[in-house]
Formats: structure tokens, C-alpha cells, sequence
């Protein structure tokens, strides 16, 4: 990972989170000021590297009080609802947080003079795909409330750019997956829907047998393609971003993804070897709002940013995520 340039003062939003305090880790070891504000409604407290202040993305007097006491050279803005299928029960509370929390955090950020944003943003923001690999220019269509929300705020920090002179990174992630080598972070959600965190669990009799949702899509062995990169990837491409705004770049929006696709079946053994027992799994119905493939062309992160991801290797991320699954610190 390239960190020579610039060691800066960062507010990171949601910082505790799995993404969020992994990239803070990054920002912290490579000499940056850090202050993290999240509710704690899904982040760990023991996953802040440093100063934490607990509050609420939303909250306007909290913000301005922040923003008041210390200068910041950029934020970095990962709050947010995200569990996909509670955001199409109930989109207001999603909507809520990450579109009126983003709009809350903008506006006193730029009222404070702050004028860089790394933002993260999702692959969820282009529905089904119509045609693949996924690149930056993709129509936007989503198909869930989570999907809108980011969208939507895009659409906000594309405004505020114009407008206002934001530099603004937004960062398109496809599936962050796997934990810090060292065992010190990783993904800790409670209730817990992702697959490779799941599939362990059930490995490792932790939970009952995996729910395979949906086994007759029209890929190589019938279960849904996705692309998962690795979270230290993910941090290293937001330490690119930022440095890009630190520079004077007004920013651009990025794939971050491998470029790779992985099925399901093909995740459920990569879990099998490295907890050393099957996973243990029933098929199930589709899940609504699952496209079949979903995988990046990330031509242009690598090409601008010079982002090139290390840990590529399915068998590499679910490693660190057992480890992770084994023994977590939170
Ligand atoms: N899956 C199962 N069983 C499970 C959980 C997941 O079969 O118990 C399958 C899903 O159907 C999907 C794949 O595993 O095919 C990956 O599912 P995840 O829930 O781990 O991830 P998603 O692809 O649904 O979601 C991710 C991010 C979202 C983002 C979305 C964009 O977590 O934030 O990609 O599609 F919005």
C-alpha cells in the first residue's frame, strides 16, 4: 500500500463499522489525526483506533460542534443502514439515515470550510445489470431502498460539487469481504447477512446450516456471481481517493471491485478448506432482489488511482475472515 503522501486530519463517519474502522486503522498507521464519529447502533467501540466520539450522523448541533473544535482536512463518510433486505421493509429508517444524515454531515462539513469527502458508495446503485462487467457509467437503477439511498446521495454530492466546490470520492463497492490478517478487525454484524461470515459460522456449528438462496440462475453452477474484495483492498482504495483530494482532484466516482466473479457454491468450498469442514447448507428460494452476476470492471480505479487489490484470492479472504470468525475481539 502507497502511504508516503500526505498524513492529514480526518473526521471518519461510521468509523467503528467493519469498513469504516478498518480504513481508520489505515489512516491512523499512516500518521493521519483521527477523530471517529458513529452511534455504535452497529459499530464496536473496541474497533476505534483512536479519539470516538458517540453520536449520531444526523444529529446538526453535534456536527457543528464537532467541526467547530478542530479542523479537518476531509471526511470520510461510511454511516449507514445497509443490510439490503431490511431497507425494502423499511425504507424510511435507511433513507432517513444515510440520505438526511448525509445531507446533515454535507452541509456543516461545507459550512466549516471542509471541502473533501471520500463517500461510500455501492454496486447496488445499478440494479440488474445490463451488461457486464459493471463500469462507472452504468445507468443508475436500483432495485432496492438501500440501492436508492446511495444513488440518491450521489446524485446530492454531484450538486454540492457543481455547486459548492466539493471534492468528492465515491467509492462503488461490490462485496467487502475478509478481516485484518493480524485477527484485530473484522465484520461483526448483529444479525449477521452476509454469506462468508455466515457459511462459517455454520461450519463451525456456531449456527444451523447455511440458507443457499437460489440454485437455478443462469451462471456456471447456478448460484449467484459476485465480486468480492478484500476490506484492506477496499481501505487502500479510499487512502487513493483521499490523497487524490488532498491534491486539489475534484474527485470521481470508482468501481471497487476485483473484476472477478464467485459463485456461491465456489465461496461455500473456498469456507469448507479453510475451517477444514463442509459447510453445511440446505437450498433454498431465490432471495428477492438478488441479480444473478454482479461484477466490476475496475479499469478505472486502477488507471487514475493506481489502485491494483493484493488479496484477489477468494481462499485468501475467506482465510482472514475464519480467523476473524474464530476468535473475534468484539
Ligand atoms: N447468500 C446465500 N445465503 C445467505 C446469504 C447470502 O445464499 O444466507 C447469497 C446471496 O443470495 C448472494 C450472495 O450470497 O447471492 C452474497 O450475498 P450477501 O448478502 O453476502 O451480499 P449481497 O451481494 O447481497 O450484498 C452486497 C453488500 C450490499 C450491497 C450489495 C449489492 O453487502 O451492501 O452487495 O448487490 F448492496
Amino acid at each position: 500500500m502507497t502511504k508516503s503522501p500526505t498524513p492529514a486530519r480526518i473526521l471518519v463517519v461510521g468509523g467503528a463499522g467493519y469498513i469504516g474502522s478498518v480504513c481508520a486503522r489505515v489512516l491512523a498507521d499512516a500518521g493521519c489525526e483521527l477523530v471517529v464519529l458513529d452511534d455504535l447502533s452497529t459499530g464496536h467501540r473496541g474497533a476505534v483506533p483512536g479519539e470516538l466520539v458517540v453520536g449520531d450522523v444526523r444529529d446538526r448541533a453535534l456536527l457543528r460542534s464537532i467541526f467547530a473544535d478542530r479542523q479537518f482536512d476531509a471526511v470520510m463518510h461510511f454511516a449507514a443502514k445497509s443490510i439490503v433486505g431490511r431497507s425494502v421493509t423499511e425504507p424510511l429508517p435507511c433513507i432517513d439515515t444515510n440520505v438526511s444524515g448525509s445531507i446533515a454531515l454535507l452541509t456543516e462539513m461545507l459550512e466549516a470550510g471542509v471541502r473533501n469527502l471520500v463517500f461510500s458508495s455501492t454496486c447496488a446503485i445499478y440494479g440488474t445489470p445490463k451488461a457486464l462487467p459493471l463500469t462507472e457509467d452504468h445507468p443508475f437503477a436500483p432495485v432496492s431502498p438501500y440501492g436508492e439511498s446511495k444513488a440518491m446521495v450521489e446524485r446530492i454530492l454531484e450538486l454540492s460539487r457543481q455547486q459548492h466546490g466539493l471534492r468528492v470520492s465515491c467509492l462503488r463497492y461490490f462485496n467487502a469481504a475478509g478481516a485484518t490478517p493480524d485477527g484485530q478487525l473484522g465484520e461483526a454484524h448483529h444479525p449477521e447477512t452476509h454469506l462468508i461470515p455466515l457459511a462459517i459460522e455454520a461450519a463451525l456449528g456456531k449456527r444451523p446450516p447455511l440458507k443457499l438462496f437460489g440454485t437455478d440462475y443462469p451462471t456456471r453452477d447456478g448460484t449467484c456471481v459476485r465480486d468480492y474484495v478484500h476490506v484492506l483492498d477496499l481501505a487502500d482504495a479510499h487512502w487513493r481517493g483521499l490523497q487524490r483530494l488532498l491534491e486539489g482532484d475534484p474527485g470521481k466516482a470508482y468501481n471497487v471491485g476485483t473484476g472477478v466473479g464467485t459463485t456461491v457454491r465456489e465461496v461455500l468450498e473456498a469456507v469448507g478448506e479453510a475451517v477444514g469442514t463442509p459447510v453445511p447448507y440446505a437450498e433454498a428460494d431465490r432471495r428477492d432482489g438478488d441479480p444473478a452476476e454482479l461484477w466490476a470492471d475496475p479499469s478505472l480505479i486502477r488507471q487514475e488511482l493506481g489502485w491494483t487489490p493484493k488479496r484477489t484470492n477468494i481462499r485468501d479472504m475467506v482465510g482472514d475472515a475464519t480467523r476473524w470468525v474464530r476468535s473475534p475481539r468484539y
